[in-house]
């Protein structure tokens, strides 16, 4: 039996190759940054073929710096940003236009006339899809391209475009491309695209006709964790690719979340809560979405109530790009350190909008209770505090939701090496953060999905005797302290609402 499993995490802004031993310890890796690419205000596209280079570069250098061979590989899984929306041909591969982000927000017209349309106005969809109407989902942004690109309408009515998010497109690459590529999904990636029904995990043909797609070129939707089929190119030949999940719900499953009630939140480029609800669908009427976490081989589908925010280290990358503040991401630590707080300052970061609680595509972002005394140290705290208030807002509306407390959080994603934000976390939320000693859950998620397919994992109690406690953090604030700082927060929200002409 080959000795390792490999993942490959197509993420907003990187894709990485990541190879776990049975015990989910890293072996090797490989990591290759993108362009953004922001070609209007409120416009994030990326460059599919860009992306699809940087996967294969990435896979062959996890091989080579972990001197291994296929055989050494017992199999691959994919997780990748979800919702990303990529359109390209079957028979040359080219994609027919950038592939439309998650963050992207030209949909916002389109999002306001299907809301007028109805009486449930933005829920309309939400009792068949468990998401509001949002500039963030795939269908939308399908639409749009269907609309906007010359000739693809045509194409897809005669079955040569094809659709897919991240995922699909990298596994069709993979298996063959124009040479019979595989063109299929997962529930989870497709529970994000507002064109599945959850209950039947299908398209729906409402959906499709409601958004003018033609079914032809959808994905074939499938669980989460199955043999697919076998790479073809040549980074990894005969491999089996057998596993796909939305990078949060692969962080719920590398976080081993497996029973209802138990959540994890990962700090990325945005903020991705999610919490298991088994094999329960339920609904929110709290703002937050509900959507697949999984599904097994041969097992029922697995629900999960998910609060989205769409910026949170992606706000302290925007400190440094666009302001120059800082010259490296983790520099912001120590600025925000040179100071003993916020200076009354608050930073809503509603870049692309507002997402969960909030669902406001007119927000934008706003710097609030600015004073001559404010130095760019309270601003860098009011960056990080922004990741916090956040989630606070999130768990709350989780709470009501679930009708439990959660009792604490498991963490992971980039920005959890941040002590002074992970402290920050526990004092707002008045509760434990409890830090794994991997926080790699994205990629290990989709390498344990992709390995219990192939008998690699035996079962989930393998897999839950990997995870373990790196750091606790306990709440060491006051109540009065706390309950200020969250009425500034609400404050400087309300100011961030109405922006849209
Ligand atoms: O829904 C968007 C999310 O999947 C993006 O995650 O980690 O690629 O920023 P990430």
């Amino acid at each position: 039996m080959p000795t390792y499993v490999a993942a490959i995490d197509q993420g907003t802004t990187s894709t990485r190759c990541i190879v776990f031993d049975r015990q989910g310890q890293i072996i090797s890796q490989a990591q290759k940054e993108h362009k953004q690419i922001y070609p209007q205000p409120g416009w994030v596209e990326h460059d599919p073929e860009e992306i699809w280079k940087n996967t294969l570069e990435v896979v062959a250098l996890a091989r080579i710096k972990g001197k291994l061979s296929t055989a050494d590989i017992a199999a691959v899984g994919i997780t990748n940003q979800r919702e990303t929306a990529v359109v390209w041909n079957r028979k040359t591969g080219k994609p027919y236009y950038n592939a439309i982000v998650w963050q992207d927000m030209r949909t916002a017209d389109l999002v306001a006339r299907f809301a007028a349309d109805s009486p449930a106005g933005q829920d309309r969809f939400r009792e068949k899809t468990g998401l509001p109407l949002a500039t963030y989902f795939s269908g939308l942004k399908l639409k749009w391209l269907l609309d906007n690109v010359p000739g693809l309408r045509e194409d897809a009515e005669g079955g040569d475009a094809l659709f897919g998010n991240m995922d699909s497109f990298v596994v069709w690459n993979l298996t063959g491309g124009p040479n019979g590529g595989l063109h299929l999904t997962d529930v989870t990636n497709a529970s994000r695209t507002q064109l599945m029904d959850l209950r039947t995990l299908d398209w729906d043909n409402d959906l499709l006709e409601a958004f003018g797609v033609p079914r032809t070129m959808l994905p074939q939707i499938r669980p989460s964790s199955e043999v697919y089929g076998t790479v073809q190119s040549e980074v990894l030949p005969g491999v089996p690719i057998a596993g796909i999940l939305g990078d949060q719900q692969a962080a719920l499953v590398g976080q081993t979340c497996f029973e209802p009630g138990q959540a994890k939140n990962t700090y990325g480029t945005g903020c991705f809560l999610l919490m298991n609800t088994g094999t329960e669908l339920r609904p929110s009427t709290c703002g937050l979405l509900t959507t697949v976490a999984y599904q097994f081989q041969n097992e029922p589908v697995h629900y999960a109530l998910e609060g989205s925010v769409a910026i949170t280290g992606a706000l302290v990358q925007w400190l440094r790009d666009n302001l120059g503040i800082i010259k490296k991401s983790t520099d912001i630590e120590s600025l925000a350190r040179s100071v003993d707080d916020n200076g009354g300052t608050y930073f809503v970061p509603a870049f692309s909008g507002l997402y969960a609680p909030h669902w406001k595509s007119d927000a934008r972002g706003v710097i609030a209770g600015l004073t001559r005394f404010v130095t760019k140290g309270h601003l860098a705290r009011a960056v990080l505090e922004a990741t916090a208030y956040q989630t606070v807002d999130v768990v709350r509306a989780m709470e009501q939701d679930a009708g439990v407390s959660l009792r604490s959080l498991r963490v992971d994603g980039g920005m959890v090496i941040n002590s002074l934000l992970m402290q920050f976390q526990a004092d707002v939320l008045n509760g434990p953060v409890v830090c794994p000693r991997m926080t790699e859950t994205t990629a290990l998620g989709a390498a344990y999905a992709a390995g219990l397919a192939v008998g690699y994992y035996k079962n989930l109690d393998d897999l839950r005797q990997n995870w373990g406690v790196a750091r606790t953090y306990e709440s060491t604030m006051d109540d009065a302290q706390r309950a200020k700082l969250m009425r500034g927060w609400q404050k400087a929200i309300e100011r961030s609402f109405g922006w849209e002409e």
